[in-house]
Formats: C-alpha cells, structure tokens, sequence
C-alpha cells in the first residue's frame, strides 16, 4: 500500500533509485520510469557558473534577462519574474485591487494554490465545473456563473494541462469577452501552459494578468519560480513593489542606479517574493530550449493518442487548439468505472516501475474549502466525473519510443 500522500506536484510516486543502483535491487522491476524528469541539457551550468562569478547571486541582471526574453516570447509589455507561480497569483490578485469579502470565480479542478491565494487576500473563491472532455472552463460555464454572480470582481482561468481555454473562441467571443463585457478582471493560472497559444496569440498576451510556474516538474523550469505577465502598467509597477517589501524602488534599479543603494522608501507591507539570479540562469538556458522541449513532450503525446485513442475503457483529453499550440504539460487518461479502477491501475502500474500521478483531486472535496463553503459534489458533474477515473501519465521530453511502448503495453495489460 503506498502511504505517501501524492498532491499532482510530486516528480514522481515512484521512487527513483540513487546513480548506479539503476538495475540492481529494483525487486525484479523490468525498468524505472518516473513521472517526471527535470532535462537540463542546454546553456544551464554555464549561466549558473556565470552567476556565480559573478559574486550577485540574488535578483540582478539574469533576472533582468530573463524577464525580458519572456516579455519577447510571450508578446508580454511587462514581465514579472517571482519566485512561485503561487506569489504571481498572489501578487496578480492584490494589483487587480482584490481584497477582504471580494469574489473570485475560480475551476474547482485545480491545484490548490489557484484558490489559496483569494484567501490570503481575505477575499472568497467561487468554485466553478469544468468541462470533462477538456478540464477546461467553457464560454457557456463562465456566462451562467457570471449571471450567477454578478458581484464577483475576478475570474481565474486555469489552462489545464498546458491547453489554454477558449479566451478568445466561441459564440460570444470567448471568456475574456464575456468578462470585459461585466467589468470582471481576468486573471490567467498558466501554471500548465508555457509555450501555448490561443487563437493565434500566445498565452501571457492574452487576460489581464497571467501567472507561469517554472516548478521542477513544469515544461521549463528555474527549479522553483514564476512569471507574472501584464499590458498593464499600473498592475507591473504595483506587483514590482509588492514582490520586493513594498520598497518604492525596484532592485534592479537600485542596483544600476546612481542615487544611493540605501536610499529607499517602503509604502506597503509587500512581500519577499524576487526570483534569484541563480534561478533566473536556468530559466534563460531552459527558455532557449522552450520549443525543442515542447515538440519533444507533443512526440509523446501524439503516441499515447495513436495506441490508446481508440480504447473504449478509457477516456482520453479533446484537444481544443491545434496540436502546435499546446504545452503538453500533463496527459491524462480517464479510466471507466468497470475496469480495475484508477487506484488499482495506479498500484499495478507503480509495480512495473512506472510513475503516475493524479490532477486532480478537485478542490470541492478538499476539507477546508468543502466545509468553509459546504460544498456538494452534486455541484460539479464534470469534474466529479473526471475526479473518479483520472490518472495522469508520464509525459516528458526524454521519454524514448521504447519507454512510451512499455508504458501503454502496461497498462493495456493492467486494464485486462
Ligand atoms: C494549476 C497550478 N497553479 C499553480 C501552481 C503553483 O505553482 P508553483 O509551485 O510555481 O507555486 C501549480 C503547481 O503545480 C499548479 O498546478
């Protein structure tokens, strides 16, 4: 029985033996395959070694860098770099003005920092369905919650998985214009989603604020960090205070500047949220290999869709946007209730050495928002649904043909 409790963050439920224990030991597994692998395999040693030469290693000129190289990719007028996707979206949320009894809507079907955040700010998330073919909000989801509630301030989207929601697409025009439409603020989890795009626009370019997470397990990574993206210059200038203590002058500014590095003011009580140079180093050499590690985790994608697509025991993810568009940050897999069941497959799989991981159990069945909110499953059919079968497979750029084939024969055989 494994114990360990899995939270959709983990590298992997598999435990991945230390250097050269590789094949011995393994309790007769034929391999190990983790659910995730961290490929640093470009310029990362030598920009850290830069840093460290450096003698600055916190926020400074690889931050600086970074920042805008993001800003270029993403088609991004400011770029924020922090240190969790979790301060972007605590940042985002206070620079859009939320604050005590405001209301968020946000996915149920979420990791929970989307929704922990509206309540650092004293305010309160309203929890929405997902759609099940897509774990995505839908134009028709947004507009019946918005008719709902008519004094809620922000909508976080989510981009499930690395596929953007439909921002821009649908009769209505998209969620972004349905919320422009009611004066509500859109603020985007892109946690999943780096490089995506929607409707032909990159996502960072696209709602008010969007958030990035360069967590190890994400499709590029600074170990631990995030982006914060805007068009807005009042929301940059507001997050670059707040990601720093609340001190008037940016770190950066100060440490080019003329005027005395002391000199400085604080008008708020902000946060220590600053990425530093040290992770800002990898960040530069992953994003130069952002799109050879996106084709790279599509190739695997596309070879789950060929072998398991036409399975009638499982249900595998509508892809929305062209295949080119998506970050192909999470493949999961739906699995019919008359099978040996998600739990059993995730045992029967982690014996063949395989890793997997569960996104996610929604955040309606978790106890502080259940019982804060009294919420019923009832509610969320789509997401109920996706919850009692989801199971998400390997997915990154150094899977070979070989691993994907011992993955879906696997579990073809597990499935019976
Ligand atoms: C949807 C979503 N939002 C936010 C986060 C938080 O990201 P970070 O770990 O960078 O704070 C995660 C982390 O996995 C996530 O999956």
């Amino acid at each position: 029985m494994n114990e360990r409790v899995t939270t959709g963050m983990e590298s992997s439920n598999v435990l991945i033996p230390p250097p050269g224990r590789e094949s011995a030991g393994q309790g007769g597994r034929a391999r190990v395959i983790p659910f995730s692998k961290v490929v640093c395999d470009g310029n990362e040693l030598a920009y850290i070694r830069e840093v460290l030469e450096s003698g600055w290693l916190t926020t400074a000129s690889k931050t600086k860098a970074f920042e805008e190289k993001f800003s270029e990719v993403v088609g991004a007028r400011y770029c924020c770099a922090v240190n969790s996707c979790t301060s972007a979206l605590h940042l985002g949320l206070e620079a859009l003005g939320v604050g005590p009894g405001d209301k968020v809507l946000v996915p149920t079907m979420t990791f929970t920092a989307s929704a922990e955040v509206i309540r650092y700010l004293g305010a309160e998330p309203i929890f929405l369905d997902v759609d099940f073919g897509t774990a995505l909000l839908t134009e028709a989801i947004v507009e019946e919650a918005l008719d709902a509630h008519p004094e809620a301030k922000v909508l976080t989207v989510v981009h499930f998985g690395g596929q953007a929601a439909a921002m821009l697409d649908g009769e209505r025009g998209g969620i972004l214009a349905l919320c422009r439409q009611r004066g509500v603020r859109v603020i985007e989890d892109a946690a999943h989603a780096f490089p995506a795009r929607e409707g032909g626009r990159p996502v960072g370019s696209l709602g008010d604020v969007t958030c990035f997470s360069f967590y190890a397990n994400k499709t590029i990574t600074t170990g631990e960090g995030g982006m914060l993206t805007t068009d807005d210059p009042e929301i940059a200038e507001r997050v670059r205070v707040m990601r720093l203590h609340g001190i008037d002058r940016d770190i950066w500014k100060r440490f080019i500047s003329e005027y005395p590095m002391w000199e400085y003011d604080v008008i708020a009580p902000g946060y220590k949220y600053n990425m530093p140079d040290l992770n800002a180093a990898i960040g530069l050499a992953q994003l130069e290999r952002a799109d050879v590690l996106r084709d790279a985790r599509e190739r695997c994608a596309r070879y789950y869709f060929d072998v398991l697509g036409d399975r009638a025991d499982l249900d595998l993810p509508v892809i929305r946007v062209p295949f080119a568009d998506h970050a192909w940050h999470l493949f999961w897999i739906v699995v019919q209730p008359e099978t040996v069941g998600r739990n059993r497959l995730i045992e029967l799989l982690s014996q063949r050495g395989i890793g997997t991981s569960v996104h996610y159990k929604p955040l309606h069945r978790m106890k502080y928002y259940r019982e804060r909110y009294e919420l019923d499953p009832g509610r969320f059919p789509g997401a109920e649904r996706l919850w009692r079968g989801c199971l998400s497979l390997p997915l990154y750029p150094s899977l070979c043909d070989d691993d994907l084939r011992y993955i879906t024969d696997s579990l073809v055989d597990c499935l019976g």
